[in-house]
This record gives C-alpha cells, structure tokens and sequence, in this order.
C-alpha cells in the first residue's frame, strides 16, 4: 500500500475477529516504532503486547469497560520510561516521543491489512499493577491491535483552510 493509502485506510477500529495477528506481523510492526524518531534519539518508550485474554478483559474494564479491549487479540501499552525531561520549547519530551512510535505502529498496521485503536480512556495506576510496570514507569497510552470486524468510515475532519496558513498565524 502506498503511504497515502495507509494515512487513508488507518481508522479508529472498534470491532475485532477473533482471529490472532500473526507472530511475524507483529514483530514487522513493532520494528516500524523502533525506527521512529525521538527528540535527542531518547527512546523512552517500551511497549507490552497483551496477548491473554484474561488480562485483556481486565484491561478493557479499566479502559471505561471499552469492550473491543477485550475483543482485540491484541493490546499493546505503550510504556515511557522517563525521566520527566521537557525540550527548550517548553513541551515535555516522553507523551511526543510515545506518541510518535505508537502512530507508526497503528501505520505499519494498516499497511499489513490490521486495524487499530488509540485508547487513552483507561486508568494507569491499575492498568501498571496488571502489567507489572514499575512505579517510575508510565503508561503513555494503549493501543488495540488485530483483524477488523468493521469498515472504514469516511474522516470527520477540519478543512485544510482551517488547520494550515503561510507565513504568520491567521485566527
Ligand atoms: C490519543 C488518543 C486517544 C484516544 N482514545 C480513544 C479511546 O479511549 N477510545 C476510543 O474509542 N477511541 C479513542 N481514540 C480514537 C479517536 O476517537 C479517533 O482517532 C478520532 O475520533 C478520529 O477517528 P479515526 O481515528 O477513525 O480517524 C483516541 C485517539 C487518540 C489519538
């Protein structure tokens, strides 16, 4: 698939086969989040793939009872371990950094024919004691992974005109 494909096809997906991703397939995508990149080559993240289904139920009733967490064959948390660093911009440096390889993962995903969901509603301190993450680690966000039972549906998007401007910002 093309790059523009994949930026196309990529969609939130809420429901899954009950069919598991494959042991290669998963390591090609995770290879797409190593090689992101990371301000000062940081590397804070460090992902978990859940692949039990016990734990994925667990895991869907601390992300507000989200039942395609459960229904994904695969749940991947996206770990920092961070030492808080904020760049001379004033942003801190590890939600960027875990953000930047998990939207490579939910890309390399699409190109595969998978499908993914961004999940940010779910509690961290007991989605750290399920997982076993240390107290000094975060969890930046979770990401359902696996065969979608559902379609593409059209983007619901601001218009370029909106979102972009030459040369000096225009409210
Ligand atoms: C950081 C982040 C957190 C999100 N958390 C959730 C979530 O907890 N549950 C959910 O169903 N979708 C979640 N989403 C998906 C968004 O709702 C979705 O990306 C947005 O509505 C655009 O739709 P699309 O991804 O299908 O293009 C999240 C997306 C992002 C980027």
């Amino acid at each position: 698939m093309d790059f523009f494909d994949v930026v196309e096809n990529r969609y939130s997906c809420r429901a899954y086969l009950d069919r598991p991703v494959e042991e290669e397939k998963l390591e090609k995508i995770m290879e797409a989040a190593r090689l992101a990149p990371s301000a000062s080559n940081r590397q804070e993240w460090r992902f978990i793939a859940v692949t039990d289904s016990e734990k994925r139920k667990k895991l869907a009733a601390i992300a507000h009872d989200q039942q395609f967490v459960a229904e994904a064959p695969v749940v991947i948390a996206a770990c920092a371990v961070t030492d808080n660093h904020v760049m001379a911009c004033g942003q801190p440096c590890y939600p960027i950094n875990v953000a930047i390889a998990l939207e490579h993962v939910a890309l390399a995903a699409t190109a595969l024919g998978l499908a993914t969901c961004w999940i940010g509603a779910f509690k961290e301190e007991p989605a750290k004691k399920l997982l076993g993450v240390p107290a000094d680690v975060r969890i930046v966000e979770l990401m359902a992974l696996g065969y979608p039972a559902d379609k593409l549906r059209p983007k619901s998007r601001l218009s370029l005109d909106e979102i972009f401007t030459r040369q000096e910002w225009q409210g």
